[in-house]
């Protein structure tokens, strides 16, 4: 039997743009619908709507806590008009949380920016941290009683979105690629072609959470921290120098800027090697998951204990999960998960939580075939009916004995 710390957040996490649906002022919508070969988010699962369902069916389960966005392009559809109703509906979401006794952990940006921020160059443009603080001062407005402020998602994985978007606009790159699945597109061994995130890139964003860090403290009292993607490098032989100049621009170069920081969010779901050649794409094996990363639950345990030995921060597992349409599998990757994370909070790491991604199957940036929810979604019911899968109820019942059984 493994004990987890006392008072320890168990829960899942979701993203706005990609369950609430229609979000028709961001550049995600705006872009889905020119790129061939992109599905469309639409209504997505109509989270907008159905949001007090999602949280009943979590705080059932035996789970506490729930991580969520705020959706910029909603509150911010125009530059510098606020929609009141935008702010009034996030503000009923932490209420629903809180009144159901879940503790909120709120994302303020999860790669979605409003669509005039993004004409205007997004976090390229040199004013983006002043305009970024200003969106972020109007939302500590409805964030009373919210303890876990993330202020940015997966800086890191922006970093290279922008760099795709960037290489697309410059022509040197033709096709669409979704930044969360492996070979999503006819060019082979596309992960090798995945830019690396160029720490040029990576400081406008660190420079973007800089300017709302004390915001957020000083008008909340919120604990504040960032989310990065973590891999889990190791090196092929002799390949140690160059793990290292990898790892610092995916993940070390995000890690050190949490410096002063109240926590580190944990992001993780597989394992990669690093060559000379920089990141490995995934081998091709029967096992890969459905976004076609290799099935890898002892990530969980190894990004943890890098990020604690790189950060000495307090660390929250903000996501970790498999896409996957066999729910027994979910359940077997998970338990193993947490048995990794188990050993990293035994051999030292202060850890106060984990939350599952995701709570709902929902649209993985530009694909609906990648599962990764603790519950389905009856999308072509009108009242997009949800079906809670085993998993629910088997991470629920962990939470509640705050113990893992072998
Ligand atoms: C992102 C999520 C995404 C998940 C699974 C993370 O990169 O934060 O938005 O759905 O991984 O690919």
């Amino acid at each position: 039997m493994m004990k987890f710390p006392e008072g320890f957040l168990w829960g899942a996490s979701t993203a706005p743009h990609q369950i609430e649906g229609n979000n028709l002022s961001s550049d995600w919508w705006a872009r889905e619908g020119l790129v061939p070969g992109m599905e469309l988010s639409g209504d997505a699962v109509d989270s907008y709507h159905h949001y007090r369902d999602d949280m009943r069916l979590l705080a059932e389960s035996g789970l506490n806590t729930y991580r969520f966005g705020i959706e910029w392009a909603r509150i911010e559809p125009r530059e510098g008009q606020i929609s009141r109703a935008g702010l009034a509906h996030y503000r009923r979401m932490i209420d629903e949380a809180l009144r159901l006794g879940l503790t909120p952990v709120v994302t303020l940006h999860h790669f979605t920016n409003p669509r005039w921020f993004a004409e205007q160059g997004g976090f390229l443009n040199p004013a983006a941290p002043a305009i970024f603080a200003r969106y972020v001062t109007t939302v500590t407005e409805i964030l009373d009683g919210v303890d876990w402020v993330i202020t940015m998602n997966e800086p890191n994985m922006l970093a290279m979105m922008m760099m795709l978007q960037e290489q697309m606009r410059a022509g040197q790159q033709n096709e669409w690629q979704s930044p969360t699945v492996e070979g999503d597109s006819s060019r082979d061994q596309i992960a090798a072609s995945l830019p690396t995130p160029s720490p040029e890139f990576g400081q406008r964003l660190v420079d973007a959470h800089h300017a709302v860090r004390d915001i957020i403290r000083e008008r909340t009292g919120a604990r504040v921290g960032w989310t990065v993607a973590n891999q889990a490098l190791t090196s092929t032989p002799g390949n140690e120098s160059r793990l290292i100049e990898v790892r610092h621009d995916w993940e070390d170069f995000y890690l050190d800027a949490a410096s002063g920081d109240d926590f580190i969010g944990v992001q993780s779901y597989s394992s990669q090697q690093v060559d000379e050649n920089g990141l490995v794409p995934h081998p091709d094996h029967p096992d890969n998951t459905l976004v076609g990363t290799a099935y890898r639950p002892d990530a969980l345990g190894m990004a943890v204990s890098h990020t604690w030995e790189r950060t000495g921060l307090p660390v929250l597992v903000t996501e970790n999960g498999i896409a996957t349409a066999d729910d027994a599998r979910r359940i077997d990757y998970t338990r193993a998960a947490l048995n990794g994370l188990h050993e990293a909070i035994a051999a030292g790491a202060d850890v106060r939580g984990y939350l599952h991604w995701s709570l709902l199957d929902n649209f993985e940036w530009g694909h609906w075939g990648p599962t990764f929810g603790l519950i389905s979604v009856d999308r072509t019911s009108l009242n997009f009916d949800r079906h809670p899968k085993p998993s629910l109820g088997w991470l629920g019942d962990v939470a509640r004995r705050n113990s893992l059984t072998n």
